[in-house]
């Protein structure tokens, strides 16, 4: 029998989920779970760095964690929890914050765009790489499913992992982003990577309405219809390739020939995006329904990822001398 090996990842509930998070990083979660032995939760202490709102953070949790089964994570193939739930992993934060320098934190890009645009940054901002890393080296993760501006947290974690295992001896495993190539950054209905931040966003669960009115958002040139476009050029091209197939192809040659015009464009896009979200809006709803039975999975997933981190900080713990021992 072959082991599978682990993936994890993990969204923060700060605001409603697009269709960014999702072709970026959320879909793997579900295309894998057959073939790994799957850890996916909700970053609610990383939540915290940007949301001071009580009644907020918990609506968006839940809603999170809806979201995850409704786009089909299988709570019987993946453990699905709350950070916070396995309250071990700021323990192991804390411990890498000993080994970790802060010229090398200051070099992240998320700290360094904060501090760029004069926001007064938290500690707890400072520091999110290094309570990501714990995340991610507290299970044992090979792989790490996220978009492309997650990958320099990846890397702060291998290099965290090779830190420790170098003082301490043996430990954690150099985890692997998983990126993907075809998709790597989703663009939003400005052009500019899709995201909760810049108000650019196709909701995940949106309805047909909310669909319309963001594709029709988007800016166009002023190309007539008859004149040949370049569709690398055009934000709703850009958005259509998410949907690959014979399709796109067939509108590349219409938009590179001349004959298509913006509208036409944008309302194929319509059709397609009502067409991949309904089923799962469907599904939604119906999830929705029974909250408790969402607390439910969320406090059994805790149970069994805290379980591994229990085990995994008593190692710890006895490395680093925490742990007193008579000899
Ligand atoms: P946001 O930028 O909207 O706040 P998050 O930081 O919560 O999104 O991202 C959650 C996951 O979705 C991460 O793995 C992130 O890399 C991925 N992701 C977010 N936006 C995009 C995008 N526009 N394209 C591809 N992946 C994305
Ligand atoms: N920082 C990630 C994001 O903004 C969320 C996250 C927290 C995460 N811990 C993680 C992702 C561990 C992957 C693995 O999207």
């Amino acid at each position: 029998m072959t082991t599978k090996k682990t993936l994890l990842s993990a969204v923060k509930p700060t605001g409603e989920a697009h269709i960014g998070n999702y072709f970026g990083a959320m879909r793997q979660f579900v295309d894998r779970q057959d073939d790994y032995r799957q850890y996916i939760f909700i970053a609610n202490y990383h939540a915290l760095t940007s949301v001071s709102d009580k009644l907020l953070l918990q609506k968006l949790t839940l809603e999170l964690a809806m979201d995850y089964l409704a786009i089909g994570v299988d709570p019987k193939k993946t453990t699905l929890f709350l950070q916070s739930d396995v309250p071990e992993v700021t323990e192991l934060a804390w411990i890498f914050n000993t080994l970790t320098t802060v010229p090398y934190l200051s070099r992240a890009h998320a700290f360094k765009d904060a501090e760029a645009k004069n926001h007064e940054v938290n500690v707890g901002l400072f520091d999110y790489p290094i309570l990501m890393a714990a995340d991610i080296l507290m299970y044992g993760a090979d792989v790490v499913p996220v978009g492309l501006d997650q990958k320099q947290h990846i890397e702060i974690a291998r290099d965290t992992a090779q830190k420790f295992n170098r003082i301490f001896g043996e430990t954690f495993k150099v985890p692997e982003p998983m990126i993907l190539e075809e998709v790597k950054t989703v663009p939003g209905t400005d052009g500019r990577k899709m995201s909760k931040s810049y108000g650019n966003v196709i909701g995940l669960f949106a309805s047909d309405e909310e669909i319309k009115k963001a594709v029709m958002s988007i800016p166009t040139d002023s190309k007539g219809v008859e004149e040949p476009k370049d569709p690398s050029e055009c934000k709703v091209f850009a958005i259509h390739e998410l949907f690959p197939g014979t399709e796109l192809e067939a509108l590349r040659a219409r938009y590179k020939d001349g004959g298509i015009g913006y509208k036409e464009s944008k309302d194929l896009l319509v059709e397609k995006i009502i067409a991949f979200i309904a089923p799962m809006r469907t599904r939604r709803d119906e999830i929705a329904r029974d909250p408790e039975a969402v607390l439910k999975i969320l406090k059994e997933g805790g149970e069994v990822a805290r379980a591994v981190a229990q085990e995994k900080m008593q190692d710890v713990r006895e490395k680093v001398g925490l742990k007193l021992t008579l000899k």
